[in-house]
C-alpha cells in the first residue's frame, strides 16, 4: 500500500496524541492541572496539526500538485515551520510572509528548510483587519498574481484549523483526563485551538470553562495575539462564544513563570506557555476542586535570542534545560540549539 511505502507517512503518523503531564511544583492551589505538551508534535508545535489538515484539505480539494505547486502562508512561526516541514516531506514549494519581530532561530529554521520569505512591518502576529495587516495582504497579493501556482491555506479563516482541534487536541484531552476536565486554559493566535478544543469539551460536558489568554498589547510571545491590537480572526469569531473568560498576562509575568517551571519543574517553556501557566495558576488559585488543563504551544528550544535580549536565562540555564529538560523531545531543526560547549 503507498501509505506504507512513503516513509514521510512516519511524521505524519505522529502528529499529535501528545503527553498530558501534572504541574506539581509551581504555585499552590486546589485544583489539580495538567499540561499538554504541543512540543512533542514532530515539527516542534501545536500547529503540526492545523498544518497538517490543511494540507490535507488542498490535496482533496486538487488545489495541491507535487513539484508544482507553492504553499504561502502569513505566519508568527509554527505554522510556517510546520508547513514547511510537511512541503519538504511532499515536494510542495513553501513561500512565508512572517513579521520582523519574529525570532531569528524561527526564521533560521524556515530559510534551512528551502523556504522562501518576505518580512513585513506587522507585530508578532500577522494583524488581521483590512489597512492593518500587511502579512495576509502580501500574501494575497502574491497569489492573486498568478493564483494557479499557489495554495495559501490562510489559517486565520480556514475552517480545517477549527476542525484540526476539535477531531484531535480536544478527543485527545477528553480521553486522557476520563473526562475529569472542568477547565480548559490556552492562548489565542488564530483562534484555531480555544474554539476547536473547546466545542469539543463543551460537547461532552457544557459546564467545561474555557479561558482565553492574550498577550498584552506590543508583546514579545511568538504565536499569541492580543485582540486589542488587531480585529479577531474568523476562525475566533465564528465560535467565539465557546469562550467562558479572558486573561490578559504580561511579557513579564509569562516570562517570571517560564523561568520558574524551569527551575520547578525542569520544564522548557516557550514564552507562550509562561503566559498560559501564568493564566492557568492564577485560575488554580482560585478554584477549589476541578481539574485544569494548559496548553503548552511550543517548547523554548527556538527563542535563545529572546531569552538573551529579556534577561530570562543565562546560556547555561538554557543549554542545560535545552539537553536535559523533561519530555524534551527532538524537533525536526536541532542544529539551531545552543551547542553545550562555548
Ligand atoms: C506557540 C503557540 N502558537 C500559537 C498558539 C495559538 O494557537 P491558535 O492559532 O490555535 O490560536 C499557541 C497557543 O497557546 C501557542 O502556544
Amino acid at each position: 500500500m503507498a501509505a506504507q511505502t512513503n516513509p514521510f507517512q512516519r511524521i505524519f503518523g505522529k502528529i499529535g496524541q501528545t503527553p498530558l503531564i501534572p504541574i506539581k511544583n509551581v504555585g499552590s492551589r486546589g485544583m489539580k492541572l495538567y499540561a499538554k505538551l504541543e512540543w512533542c508534535n514532530p515539527f516542534g508545535s501545536i500547529k503540526d496539526r492545523p498544518a497538517w489538515w490543511m494540507i490535507k484539505e488542498g490535496e482533496r480539494n486538487n488545489i495541491l500538485k507535487k513539484g508544482e505547486s507553492i504553499i504561502i502562508e502569513p505566519t508568527s512561526g509554527n505554522t510556517g515551520v510546520a508547513l514547511a516541514g510537511m512541503c519538504q516531506a511532499l515536494g510542495y514549494n513553501a513561500e512565508m510572509v512572517v513579521p520582523k519581530r519574529v525570532s531569528i532561530e524561527t526564521k533560521g529554521i524556515m530559510k534551512d528548510m528551502g523556504v522562501k520569505m518576505l518580512e513585513t512591518e506587522d507585530d508578532l502576529c500577522p494583524r488581521v483587519g483590512p489597512g492593518t495587516d500587511q502579512a495576509i495582504a502580501l500574501a494575497k497579493a502574491i497569489v492573486k498574481g498568478t493564483p494557479s501556482k499557489y495554495y495559501m491555506p490562510n489559517q486565520y479563516k480556514n475552517e480545517a484549523n477549527f476542525q484540526a482541534h476539535y477531531e484531535t487536541t480536544g478527543p485527545e484531552i477528553w480521553d486522557s483526563t476520563n473526562g475529569k476536565i472542568t477547565h480548559f486554559i490556552t492562548g489565542i493566535g488564530t483562534g484555531g485551538t480555544i474554539t476547536g478544543v473547546s466545542t469539543y469539551l463543551k460537547k461532552k460536558s457544557p459546564s467545561v470553562k474555557t479561558i482565553a489568554v492574550q498577550p498584552q498589547r506590543d508583546h514579545h510571545l511568538q504565536g499569541l495575539r492580543n485582540i486589542e491590537e488587531s480585529q479577531m480572526p474568523d476562525v475566533l469569531e465564528r465560535r467565539a462564544e465557546t469562550i467562558d473568560d479572558w486573561k490578559t498576562i504580561s511579557d513579564d509575568d509569562a516570562f517570571n513563570t517560564l523561568r520558574e517551571a524551569g527551575k520547578k519543574e525542569n520544564l522548557f517553556l516557550g514564552p507562550s506557555s509562561g503566559a498560559t501557566l501564568r493564566a492557568a495558576l492564577d485560575l488554580a488559585d482560585n478554584v477549589k476542586d476541578g481539574v485544569g488543563v494548559v496548553i503548552f504551544g511550543d517548547s523554548g528550544h527556538k527563542y535563545w535570542s529572546v531569552f538573551d535580549k529579556f534577561n530570562v536565562f543565562t546560556r547555561e540555564e538554557f543549554v542545560k534545560l535545552q539537553d536535559r529538560g523533561k519530555y524534551n523531545s527532538k524537533p525536526l531543526f536541532l542544529k539551531h540549539q545552543l551547542p553545550s560547549n562555548k
